[in-house]
């Protein structure tokens, strides 16, 4: 449980440099409240969210998550102790070869950019969505921190066969 309170701690002083943002120090200057601002490069977001280095180990926590992250009620994936994983989606495995950590950024902020039709969440967009409860108005899925600890995570993904083998 010790890192999870240590991403807390990380998190609310994230929120802090937010805070402070809004009284005029110049920083990630953040669209919404918890977007940060990105830049693309064609289906590619280059640069880390907010300068952030991801976690692959917090981000592996998030993607198996069945509240956080969600991911495996649509894709499957290298995650030998997970029972029930989604079939509507490709398989995870391999996405660090076939996508740049770049690309795999993009797809994690905002899929729609590749496909508008997508089933895929938005996970960092809290602009033009439908029915949103107010609770979460303004509050992207993932924050910055966790779309790189996720994207961190992703890059790791190098193996297209590793989920094959069964434990
Ligand atoms: C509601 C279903 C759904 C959920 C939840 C979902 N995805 Fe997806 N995802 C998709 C679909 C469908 C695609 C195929 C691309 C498209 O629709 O254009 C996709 C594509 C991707 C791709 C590109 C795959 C490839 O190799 O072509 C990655 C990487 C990805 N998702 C990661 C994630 C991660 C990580 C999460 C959780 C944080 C997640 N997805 C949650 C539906 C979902």
């Amino acid at each position: 449980m010790r890192p999870l309170a240590r991403r807390r701690i990380i998190l609310a002083a994230f929120g802090g440099g937010v805070v402070l943002c809004a009284g005029g120090v110049a920083f990630a200057q953040p669209q919404a409240a918890g977007v940060v601002a990105y830049e693309t490069q064609g289906d590619s977001a280059p640069a880390p969210l907010a300068g952030l280095k991801g976690d692959a180990a917090r981000g592996r926590a998030i993607v198996v998550d069945r509240q956080k992250g969600l991911c495996l009620l649509c894709h499957s994936g290298p995650f030998p102790e997970q029972r029930f994983q989604g079939d509507i989606a490709p398989s995870l495995e391999g996405a660090g070869a076939r996508w740049s950590e770049g690309q795999l950024r993009l797809r994690m902020i905002d899929a729609t950019r590749l496909n508008p039709a997508t089933s895929m969440p938005s996970y960092h967009r809290t602009e033009g969505l439908a029915r949103v409860a107010p609770a979460f108005r303004d509050k992207p899925i993932l924050d910055a921190q966790e779309i790189e600890d996720v994207v961190a995570f992703l890059t790791t993904l190098r193996e297209p066969t590793a989920a094959q083998e069964k434990p």
